[in-house]
């Protein structure tokens, strides 16, 4: 008999994106490298096709926004999370573009008049071209810089916005990766380097928490307080609670496998709290909701993941994908005495031979938490389209919704129309 997974009222179901790889037509630090002799030369090398690597029109989902919205209307959706394109809204340092700023709005508006919540993210791995030219996140102003982009954000986003996300896995993927792996631009291999940019990204995300609360706070102005310097966890917890807006920071959690021994278990705690931990430590208290991105688990130090649905491991090129970690994610989190919001789990699936399994043994495990007291809030899956999967290109194919790389022409998947009836009934069916 089936077994039917029941979730709490207002369970916030929807689907995640971001503006790079969606929007189509950007310039910015991203679009720079991908046309670098240096990018070009090493595809040359392994005999790609460098057009598979540039993200160029993407989704087109700039022009093409009007039928998201339908798009997502027609599968459920109760919240949407995009991307805002800093290098859109100011091409210049300090020249905004009114016409940017305007289209974001239109699109948020859209959203709400269709009944789906927009969570906005501000920052999504790509700067302005002028930013990566003064140092980019090594420079100590980019966080002032961002501030004042995301100062304008919110003026202009507030009045349909209630839910921000300040960066996006800025300490858990984009400094390593940006400047320890080098895998990514500015291609830098140098953990000091890292450390520096993560260190002005944990700035940046307190700086726009306050700067954020601070906005709603206008209409009911109450004593504001420097969050930069203020230690005391009780004000970041009011500041928090007073007004209709949550500001949350998204990480990426991997869960971290390890044999039994002692050593094993020893280094496989301290990778986890370096790889996932760090940087949400540094940032608590100073976020009203943690946004939770699972997607793999890590097999360092021996050991296998406990199985949690015996003979159900996705085959996946890159990862490791078991639903199990997505369970204990959830619980490494309780630590912060935060809501959290899942908004990225998903896999490259092009045939969408697994998703639909892969989406109902995740959301299991995400009911399983639930029963354990976790308070968690919502579930967005990645992606709703099949968009620019970075330096891998146009290969994986993420999507709910496949989109045909020649006409642009959205098609939805199978599995987005079981996942459709999950977000439509709040309930799972296993
Ligand atoms: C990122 C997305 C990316 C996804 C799949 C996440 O870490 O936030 O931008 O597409 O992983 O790789």
């Amino acid at each position: 008999m089936a077994t039917v997974l029941k979730f709490p009222d207002g369970f916030l179901w929807g689907s995640a994106t971001s503006a790079y790889q969606i929007e189509g037509g950007n310039h910015n630090d991203w679009s720079e490298w991908e046309q670098s002799p240096r990018r070009l030369e090493s595809l040359k090398k392994r005999g790609e096709d460098p057009n598979l690597f540039m993200s160029g029109r993407a989704c087109d989902s700039w022009n093409r926004w009007e039928k998201d919205v339908a798009l997502l209307k027609e599968l459920h959706q109760k919240v949407y999370r995009f991307s805002i394109e800093w290098s859109r809204v100011e091409p210049e340092e300090g020249k905004f573009d009114s016409d940017a700023i305007q289209r974001y709005i239109s699109f948020v508006k859209s959203l709400c008049d269709a009944g789906i919540e927009p969570v906005v993210t501000l920052w999504h791995f790509t700067n302005p071209a002028w930013i990566q030219e003064r140092g980019g996140w090594l420079n100590p102003s980019t966080p002032d810089a961002l501030l004042r982009f995301i100062q304008v954000a919110v003026d202009n986003l507030k009045p349909y916005v209630k839910t921000w996300v300040t960066l996006n896995e800025a300490t858990t993927v984009y400094a390593g990766l940006s400047y320890i792996r080098g895998v990514w631009p500015p291609q830098h291999k140098n953990i000091w380097q890292a450390l520096r940019v993560a260190r002005h990204m944990i700035r940046a995300h307190r700086l726009a928490y306050r700067a954020i609360h601070a906005a709603y706070e206008q209409d009911s102005p109450k004593q504001s307080h420097d969050v930069e310097r203020d230690t005391n966890p009780l004000n970041a917890r009011r500041a928090s609670m007073s007004h209709n807006v949550r500001v949350g920071i998204v990480e990426n959690l991997t869960y971290v496998v390890h044999g039994r021994r002692w050593y094993q278990r020893g280094l496989g705690a301290v990778y986890d709290y370096i790889r996932n931990h760090i940087g949400l430590s540094r940032m608590a208290p100073y976020f009203d909701f943690i946004g939770l991105n699972y997607y793999h688990v890590e097999r360092r130090f021996g050991g296998t993941p406990q199985i949690f649905s015996p003979g159900r491991i996705v085959p996946d090129p890159y990862w490791e994908l078991h639903a199990e970690g997505m369970y204990q994610s959830l619980k490494s989190l309780t630590r912060y005495k935060k809501p959290i919001l899942i908004t990225e789990n998903g896999l490259p699936d092009a045939e969408d031979a697994h998703r639909g399994m892969f989406i109902r043994d995740h959301l299991h495990a995400v009911w399983r938490a639930l029963q354990d007291g976790v308070d968690v809030r919502g579930y967005m899956h990645w992606s709703l389209l099949d968009n620019f999967e970075w330096a891998s290109g146009y290969a994986p194919r993420f999507g709910l919704v496949a989109v045909d790389r020649t006409t642009l022409e959205r098609t939805i998947r199978p599995s987005a129309r079981m996942y459709a009836i999950i977000c439509k009934d709040n309930q799972v069916t296993l």
